[in-house]
């Protein structure tokens, strides 16, 4: 479906019944790097999987925060009629807008993943590389991104198939929704004091071989969030539901099938 929401087209897939899951994609990437998890998932869960503005199927807005991602994914839900609260399942930078969402739309989270991503701002010195690779982007196009995140994002024995796929895909993303994007990230909030905050079932996943956001950073958020579940899935980088999907679906079913049951429950 397309939905209007604050001036800007949003694509979203909207599968299955059930308890619904929003799925939040990374940079510079797509709702299709939820394919395999969505199709894996099985029965009774409602999939809710957007482009986020600027990215993939979805409209462009030269100008974007991680606010303003995470008020989209509020009007999204609201559009498509779910008033419930969801599961919140961000990679990456759609961890940065989970937690957001979070921050501003608390009574809509009934659990949160947070898959190869971190709570720690930018650096001063990382914002300003962000800034300067956003002007190269508006310049020349996403070629840039696209280049030097195929050689980050992926465990060394990912397929060159796939490695090419999600090249071409992250080389054919708007130059205005990537380099906006590069800016959100760059000036997002620091989100270690939202940890101690989180009292929703929170699984922490991370790729073994995570070159951008490790282990160490993964650690930060399972340290900081009270009960949260933290699994570490072999064999993948940065993006396990691309990489392992089999190994990712396994462990995020088994901490959805936990939070559905005490949902029907209470
Ligand atoms: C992502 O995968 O979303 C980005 O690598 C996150 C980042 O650059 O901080």
């Amino acid at each position: 479906m397309k939905v209007n929401v604050h001036g800007v087209e949003l694509f979203c897939e909207d599968n299955g019944s059930g308890y619904p899951v929003l799925f939040v994609h990374g940079f510079p990437l797509t709702g299709d790097m939820w394919s395999d998890t969505v199709q894996r998932l099985g029965g009774g869960y409602r999939t809710i999987v957007p482009d986020l503005r600027g990215m993939g199927r979805s409209g462009v807005d030269g100008h974007v925060t991680m606010a303003e991602y995470a008020d989209d994914l509020d009007s999204l839900l609201a559009s498509a009629d779910i008033h419930k609260q969801v599961a919140v399942v961000g990679l990456s930078m759609g961890g940065y807008i989970a937690l957001e969402f979070f921050r501003r739309h608390r009574n809509r989270v009934g659990a949160l993943g947070l898959i190869d991503t971190r709570a720690a701002p930018d650096t001063e010195e990382g914002a300003k590389n962000r800034e300067r690779t956003a002007a190269l982007v508006r310049e020349n196009g996403p070629g840039v991104v696209a280049d030097s995140m195929i050689e980050k994002i992926f465990a060394p024995e990912a397929p060159a198939a796939l490695r090419d796929k999600w090249h071409g895909i992250m080389a054919g993303m708007d130059k205005q929704g990537t380099a906006a994007a590069l800016v959100a990230m760059a000036y997002r909030p620091d989100s270690r004091p939202t940890l101690a905050a989180i009292d929703v079932p929170t699984l922490v996943v991370v790729g073994e071989h995570d070159a951008i956001t490790p282990l160490a950073e993964a650690r930060i958020l399972h340290d900081g969030i009270k009960g949260s579940v933290l699994e570490i899935i072999p064999g993948a980088g940065h993006v396990p539901p691309v990489e392992q999907p089999d190994r990712f679906t396994g462990v995020l079913r088994s901490f959805l099938e936990g939070v559905r049951g005490q949902t029907l429950a209470a």
